[in-house]
């Protein structure tokens, strides 16, 4: 059975020092369970800054943390851009990608998407691809379109025999409290897994992501092919993050 996923994803929150802290903290919680890797991944993903204090404080632990974004090149005349050569010299080995806001605020599209996961196969970097239909998508019954679009959109043209983690957020669920319910996570997870499989990927995990916390985990995790969450506002908190890995 393949460990189940508990990625962090801090968006514009916490100061260098704050994810010291934190990283800390979760670290001191979770020494005196020896077998917590066993059956689970850890991955943080913090804002740029931070990358290099978790750098250093996640050596030689078995949590994994990247970058919420990079660019398409590695390097050139791209101000403002991260670079995803230079997260991995940080030894950082994901990436998220392709996240609601970046596609909302950014105005990313699937092809430049689809270019940045060219990249990081290229680097040999897992990224935490984000997919997810908004409200209004929902509501006219485009779901499954939306979301299989923005798969085969982003994916054209990958490795498939390369790790790959996809995080469904449904738009609506993220932030809002409002999260999706079991049979709507069923059915796209459902759908994005055949999608997966049918097309050949080999080695690939579906997360659930939109206003995951402590109290609705468990019956989450339940969901068939949900293998972890990725989970925003319930991860600033070690207790409420970690009580979210026990579940
Ligand atoms: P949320 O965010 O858990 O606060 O809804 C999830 C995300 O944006 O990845």
């Amino acid at each position: 059975m393949s460990k189940k996923i508990f990625a962090a994803n801090w968006k514009l929150n916490k100061t260098p020092e704050e994810s010291r802290e934190f990283v800390i903290q979760f670290k001191n919680q979770i020494f005196q369970n020896t077998n917590f890797f066993e059956n689970r991944e850890v991955i943080i993903f913090p804002q740029a800054y931070s990358l290099e204090a978790l750098s250093s404080l996640c050596a030689g632990t078995q949590i994994g943390f990247g970058p919420q974004n990079v660019y398409c090149e590695s390097s050139g005349a791209f101000t403002g851009e991260n670079s995803a050569e230079v997260s991995k010299l940080l030894k950082s080995e994901f990436t998220l990608v392709g996240h609601s806001e970046r596609r909302e605020i950014f105005k990313e599209t699937d092809d430049l998407i689809n270019k940045k996961l060219q990249l990081l196969q290229k680097l040999e970097l897992t990224p935490v691809f984000c997919i997810g239909e908004t409200l209004s998508q929902r509501e006219a019954g485009q779901t499954m379109k939306v979301c299989l679009d923005q798969m085969s959109k982003g994916l054209a043209g990958l490795n498939k025999a390369r790790r790959l983690i996809v995080a469904y957020e449904p738009v609506w669920a993220i932030g809002t409290g409002k999260v999706a319910t079991l049979d709507q996570v069923k059915e796209v997870h459902q759908a994005l897994y055949q999608y997966l499989n049918e097309n050949s990927y080999s080695d690939f995990q579906l997360l659930y992501g939109g206003s995951v916390k402590p109290e609705n985990a468990n019956e989450l995790l339940s969901v068939a092919h949900v293998d972890g969450f990725l989970i925003g506002g319930a991860s600033l908190k070690v207790d409420s993050f970690l009580k979210i890995c026990l579940s």
